[in-house]
């Protein structure tokens, strides 16, 4: 079947996760972060996405804003660090995260193409919008699909049937892309066409299905469709 429909994860995939960490670690007010900010960055994400699996396995669903700051906190702690303004400057940062560099000209093209293109993601979507808005994309994006509206997190099949709700395709007219692995697998699980962006060179997650294609970023991501 030929793609018609192009949906992106956000967190890791368009927006880049790091740079929170990196610009606070540029500025003199967080110097403490400066020597630790990767340390910091993976701890913090990984805490992020465990609280989501977790949460959803028991039911207890949130906003994906409360999991980010739990998530933080975590981090912080973990690495002996108690500084309410470098925590507060880090969560404003997240509202403003760098997309990486080939984003906007990729979907661009995807655009030009006649494709329909969407975020799929555990933001909010106020989170979502302030993303969005600050790397430019709104415009090449038709739409932005927030697990808020069906109440759990990734990878559950709800959140992957939103695109079948907006768009009415199936689900093997769609091209789900993320530089989350098991976001990727769960989505080939489900049915969609899948590429997992593996800029880390990680190995790839054993689960119960796995990507159509695995590429080390977006800029070959045109040529699929
Ligand atoms: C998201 C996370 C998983 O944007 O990166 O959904």
């Amino acid at each position: 079947m030929p793609i018609t429909t192009c949906v992106f994860d956000a967190y890791g995939t368009l927006f880049d996760v790091g740079a929170a960490a990196a610009q606070a670690a540029r500025e003199p007010a967080h110097a403490a972060l400066a020597n630790i900010w990767p340390t910091i960055a993976r701890d913090w994400r990984l805490k992020q996405l465990q609280y989501t699996w977790l949460r959803a396995v028991a039911g207890r669903h949130c906003d994906f804003w409360q999991v980010t700051q739990d998530g933080l906190d975590w981090a912080l702690e973990a690495n002996g660090l108690s500084n309410d303004a470098t925590r507060a400057r880090l969560l404003e940062l997240y509202w403003e995260l760098a997309a990486y560099p080939e984003v906007p000209a990729m979907l661009t093209t995807l655009k030009e193409r006649g494709m329909a293109t969407a975020i799929l993601s555990n933001g909010s979507p106020d989170m979502l919008n302030g993303a969005v808005s600050s790397a430019g994309i709104g415009d090449v994006l038709d739409a932005v699909l927030s697990v808020q509206s069906v109440g759990v997190f990734k990878p559950h099949d709800s959140v992957y049937d939103l695109v079948r709700d907006h768009f009415g395709c199936a689900r093997s007219d769609v091209l789900f892309v993320s530089s989350n692995g098991w976001d990727a697998a769960g989505a080939a699980g489900y049915g969609f066409q899948t590429v997992w962006v593996n800029r880390a060179g990680e190995p790839m997650d054993r689960l119960y299905a796995s990507p159509t294609h695995v590429m080390p970023d977006l800029t070959q991501i045109p040529e699929l469709v």
